[in-house]
């Protein structure tokens, strides 16, 4: 396991508090690697066959596998496990950010007075209806709700939450995903050099950087619809030393200028909007390209069985990702050529990063789904 990088920006825990959150890591660690796997094996080895027995067949799609698991007292189990470690995980970092809150707002001026990128919220924004109807992963407020004013408690909670979400799988910044992405665009696509690159739905920029070391003579732009976790991506990339342009701004309709970018890139952001929504993003980046310029969204697998498909779906059902479950069987290529695409010039790409022996230690391999257009 690699160690978390400790930046100016992140709530330092009291003693009691580290250890609860060490707990909780571990908790997560053991859930996902010794009682996860259980269900499969219970499914395989009782479930199925009980219902062959039944009705001559296997049960057909994710619904008729759910409505079996559900009943199923070791699947209840780890259910109720996983959701009371997601609840946890949040109970034990807001203790450490709301105690630390006035000092973390106090660190984030002070970084934003001698800042070489920039920051611009929008205080008319509307945030959409997807991100306010529920608290998504459980996190409470989301990325946007704003307690006092210059607020960045949701970005600290999210920074130190998705390290014991992943269980330190997103690497020593929570930036694996970036470092992915990028890895996947210099393989595929050498010798493409963008100048102007835009991270819709950076969050806290925590993926955003990558592409600022990978490409560092472009211009670096992240939008979000959360205030707070902007205020926080901007002061933390400063503390980080990597200075991108962070902007609050609804990805469905931005302000930017047609023709704007190179590359426009987002990081597991598709999956937490809507039906309508995505289309709209889509025809968004389709105009934000110059020509010749690509989209490339990361987005997490959706599994191909029935069985893999129910489980992928348990943030659908346990966790407020309450739009997942619509991008199960979703054709996101199709998707995009309703935003403007072109059929040759779009694709869905599996990409399973080779890993070195390092990373070994602390992520499992695992396959990506990757949506490329081409303007
Ligand atoms: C799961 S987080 C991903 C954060 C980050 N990209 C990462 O790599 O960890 C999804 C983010 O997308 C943002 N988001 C969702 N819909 C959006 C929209 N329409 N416009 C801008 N940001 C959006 C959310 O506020 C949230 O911060």
């Amino acid at each position: 396991m690699l160690p978390f990088v400790k930046h100016a920006m992140l709530p330092k825990p009291t003693h009691d508090e580290a250890a609860m959150q060490a707990f909780v890591k571990s908790l997560r660690g053991h859930l996902a690697s010794r009682v996860m796997p259980g269900t499969y094996a219970v499914y395989q080895a009782r479930i199925e066959p009980a219902f062959k027995a039944k009705t001559g067949r296997v049960p057909q799609d994710q619904h008729e596998v759910r409505k079996l698991m559900e009943a199923d007292p070791y699947y209840q189990f780890w259910s109720a496990m996983q959701r009371r470690s997601q609840e946890l995980m949040w109970d034990t970092v807001l203790d450490s950010t709301e105690r630390e809150l006035p000092d973390l707002i106090g660190r984030a001026r002070k970084l934003q007075k001698k800042a070489k990128g920039s920051l611009r919220l929008d205080p008319n924004l509307q945030v959409p209806r997807y991100h306010t109807a529920a608290d998504i992963h459980l996190q409470p407020g989301g990325y946007h709700t704003e307690f006092t004013a210059d607020d960045v408690a949701m970005g600290a909670v999210y920074d130190y939450g998705i390290y014991i979400y992943l269980n330190g799988a997103l690497g020593p910044t929570n930036n694996a995903m970036g470092m992915l992405l990028t890895g996947y665009v210099q393989e595929k696509f050498p010798g493409f050099r963008p100048a102007k690159i835009l991270d819709m739905g950076c969050a806290i920029g925590n993926s955003t950087l990558e592409w600022k070391r990978a490409f560092p003579k472009a211009e670096v732009h992240g939008i979000d619809v959360g205030a707070p976790v902007l205020r926080y991506a901007h002061a933390r990339a400063e503390a980080l030393g990597v200075p991108v342009h962070f902007s609050q701004q609804n990805a469905e309709k931005t302000g930017f200028a047609d023709g704007s970018f190179d590359l426009v890139i987002s990081h597991i952001m598709l999956h937490e909007t809507s039906k309508s929504a995505l289309v709209n993003i889509l025809r968004e980046c389709h105009r934000l390209l110059r020509p010749g310029g690509r989209m490339i969204h990361l987005e997490i697998p959706r599994g191909n069985t029935p069985l893999e498909k129910f489980m992928y779906n348990w943030e659908t059902y346990n966790n407020n990702e309450t739009f997942a479950g619509f991008m199960t069987d979703l054709d996101l290529k199709g998707e995009a050529l309703k935003g403007g695409f072109e059929a040759d010039k779009t694709f869905v790409d599996a990409y399973a990063p080779r890993m070195s022996s390092e990373q070994k230690n602390y992520s499992e391999e695992f396959t990506w789904k990757i949506l490329v257009g081409e303007k």
